[in-house]
This record gives structure tokens, sequence and C-alpha cells, in this order.
């Protein structure tokens, strides 16, 4: 069972910030991070996760969306970890090739062979206003895009196929030949190469994707190692790994290297009562205005003058095609429906987890559902995204680590 550790600014939970102990700046400095990392290595993590959007979020005087750079932090954090796989996020939408193919091995090459990049196309109409643009094309555009992009960097990589560090001092020879130099040309653009870096001698770095519409599933058959998804219960969850998988396979691929990863919020302590607490105490700190607009960035639907203790009238049969993400808008309102929740019972749970799987209760409870949908066939594992951070990686280390790791239970 493969489990990432998804650092999330003050913690995956919407509220984690406003923590009587919680430093309204930690994500912007070094300690923050290095915190998480070694309490994710120190409890048996496999790698660590980082997401990335490229602008302030929506209403940015009531939450903190500053951001730094991803793979700044992921190369920090190489120095002060041995063991973890470290995944950054780029944009597909607004990086050149080039630039991505060497920024992925620089991390490859500084964390020794440990890189691993997230691919995504970016959805938010605030980054396409950022690179010049005037709204974020259609799903099916962004994809044609990353497509193209993501052969372009793999042509820049294996352009250094073959081509050996000889570093002979003697004779003077560096290696053992030059690199090709047309990596790709495209429906969007051209790169030439080499790129100044070679991926030896490790493997090529990790691929990752997340993004579950049709157009993303394909994606990620042909290129994911690994595939981060919003899933919140098992039957959706299998229904979307089975054609993953299937569609590696019909790409020439083995489907067991694609790893599909759904990600996992959980609440976790000595007993139930206590997680629930940790969990109310949290949703009692929700910023009730800021959500509701995250909602409806989420869903492409308008919240204003609804009552929020009545039963949400929309369902997913409601939805009109937005350019955000249709899978999640999906989700989200197939849950309301499902178990007929007000919108203030909507809201508490998509801050929470913003339509993640949501687990409440002791590490044995945890660990259960987590073998449970492995042994089913829902996933290879999980990107477990701790509520509270630092504190909560080594909460989860401490309580479910062992039923996982340890073979309790
Ligand atoms: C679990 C998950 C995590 C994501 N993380 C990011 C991210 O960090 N940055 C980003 O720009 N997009 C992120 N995305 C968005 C996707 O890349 C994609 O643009 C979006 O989901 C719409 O595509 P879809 O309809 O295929 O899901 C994420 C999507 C999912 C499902």
């Amino acid at each position: 069972m493969i489990l990432n550790a998804v650092l999330f600014g003050h913690g995956s939970h919407e509220a984690a910030w406003r923590a009587p102990d919680a430093r309204a700046t930690a994500p912007l400095e070094l300690a923050h991070w290095l915190a998480c990392a070694r309490a994710a290595e120190a409890a048996g993590f496999d790698g660590l996760f980082l997401g990335d959007i490229l602008c302030l979020q929506d209403r940015p005087e009531h939450h903190p969306s500053e951001t730094v750079d991803p793979f700044m932090v992921l190369a920090a954090l190489a120095g002060a970890t041995e063991r973890l796989r470290l995944t950054g996020t780029a944009s597909t939408s607004f990086n050149h090739p080039w630039h991505l193919a060497r920024r992925i091995l620089s991390l490859h090459h500084l964390s020794g062979g440990r890189a691993g990049w997230n691919i995504v196309t970016s959805s938010y109409p605030q980054e396409a206003a950022n690179f010049g643009w005037d709204e974020m094309p259609a799903t099916a555009d962004r994809y044609a895009l990353a497509e193209d992009v993501v052969q372009a960097v793999r042509a820049l990589w294996a352009q250094w196929d073959g081509v050996e560090r000889v570093a002979d001092k003697a004779s003077g020879r560096y290696l053992s030949r030059a690199p090709d130099q047309t990596a790709h040309r495209g429906r969007y653009g051209a790169t030439g190469g080499p790129v100044n870096l070679s991926p030896a001698p490790h493997a090529r770095p990790l691929l990752a994707q997340a993004g579950s519409s049709a157009e993303g599933m394909a994606f990620a058959a042909r290129h994911a190692d690994h595939v981060f998804t919003v899933q919140s219960d098992m039957a959706s969850a299998k229904a979307f790994r089975a054609p993953i998988r299937a569609g590696a396979a019909a790409a020439g691929r083995d489907s067991d290297a694609v790893k599909v990863l759904p990600g996992v919020v959980a609440f976790i302590a000595e007993t139930r009562e206590k997680a629930e607490a940790q969990l109310q105490t949290l949703t009692d700190r929700i910023g009730l205005d800021h959500l509701l607009v995250k909602l409806g960035r989420f869903t492409g639907l308008s919240f204003d003058g609804f009552d929020l203790d009545r039963e949400l009238p929309f369902g997913p049969d409601d939805l009109q095609e937005n350019r955000f993400s249709n899978s999640r808008a999906h989700l989200l309102l197939a849950e309301a429906r499902r178990n007929r929740l007000t919108l203030r019972q909507l809201i508490a749970r998509f801050a929470a987890g913003r339509g993640h799987l949501l687990l409440v209760g002791t590490g044995a409870d945890v660990a259960r559902v987590l073998k449970d949908w492995v042994a089913e066939g829902a996933a290879d594992g999980f990107n477990i995204m701790p509520p509270e951070l630092p504190q909560d990686i080594a909460t989860f280390g401490k309580h479910v680590m062992p039923h996982l790791r340890g073979g309790v239970g």
C-alpha cells in the first residue's frame, strides 16, 4: 500500500490556520516544511505530495492562499530526507516543456532520484488572467495541450537514452556522444533540446496526474505512474480504477504500473469521540462566507440567498458543464443528494476534505477502511491529507501505521 503525505498549507482542513497555536506564516517558512517532511519520514510514509496553483484563490482577504513554489520547497526537503519520494505539481498550461524537463530533473538529481511531477492542466480563471489568457480553455483543449507538453518533456528526457556520462579524466571525454537535438514538434509547439541535464544514473522521474474527467482518465492511463483522485465511496473508486488499468493495458503498459491513490482526510485519536471533537472544533472555526464562494467555484453554482439549514435542492443533474472541474462538482452534489445534506452540512464536509474520503475514528478504524479499499481493488494506496500540519502526520504515524506496516489487526 503506497502512502503519500499531502502537504497543503496549514493542513487540508480549511480552518486549520485558525487554530490557536497555528502560525499564520508557517507555510511561508522552511521550518514548517522541514517539520512535516521529517515527521513523514519518521512515520514511514513513501512520499510527499505538494499541490500548486498559480494565483491567489477567491476572496484572498478571508483565508491564506499565498503559496511558495513547490519545487523550491522540495529541493530544500531533499537535503533533509533520505527516502521519501518528492512529488511537486506543475501546470502544462503555463510552463514551457523545456523548463519543466529541467526543473523536474534538477529535483531528481538533488534528491538522488526521488523526484515526481504531478501533471495538472490548471483550472482557475485567475490563473488564465495571470498569463494573459481571457479564460481557461475547455477540458478537452487543456488535455490536448497537456498531451503535447508531456510528450515533449518525455522526449527531452529520452534524448539522453544511450548517452553515457563517461567522465574520463585521462582522455578528456565527458559524454559517450552528444544527445539528439530534435526532441518534439507537436500541435502546440516545438522544442529542440537537448535539455542540459540527463536523467541518468536514475530512472526517469515519477509522473503523477490528478483529474477525473474522461480526458483526464485517458491521459492518466497513457502517462501516469500515480493517479491522485477524489473518491468518497468504495464503489465509485472501483469504477474509477478499473478503466484506468484497462486504458493503461490498451496503451501497451503494464496495468500494475499505474497506481491509483485516492485522497483521504482522516481525523484520528485514541477514541472516536476525541477524533470527532477535533473535526467539530475545526468545523466551528469555518469562515462560511468564503467557503460559500469556494463551493460555488468548485460546483459552478451560486448559493446566494440560500437557507443554510435547508436540504440542498440541487443534485448532480442540475450541473452545467464548467471549466473548473466537472468531476468534482458532480461528486460533491451526488454526495449531498445521497446523504440529504443541508448547505451548512455540505460546507462543513467540503471544508474538511473538499470531497475526498473523510474518515473519523481510531487508528484501527482508519486502517481497516484503507485495507478494505486495497483488498477490494478500489485503490493501490492513498494520498493522506492531514487536517492540521505538521502534527497530524505524526498522529497518522502513531495510530494508523502500526496497523498497516506492522501487521497489527
Ligand atoms: C485530487 C486532485 C488534486 C488536484 N490538484 C491540483 C493542483 O494542485 N493544482 C492544479 O492546478 N490542479 C489540480 N487539480 C486539478 C486537475 O488538474 C484538473 O484541472 C481538474 O481536476 C479538472 O480536470 P478533470 O475534470 O479531469 O478532473 C487536482 C485535481 C484532483 C482530482
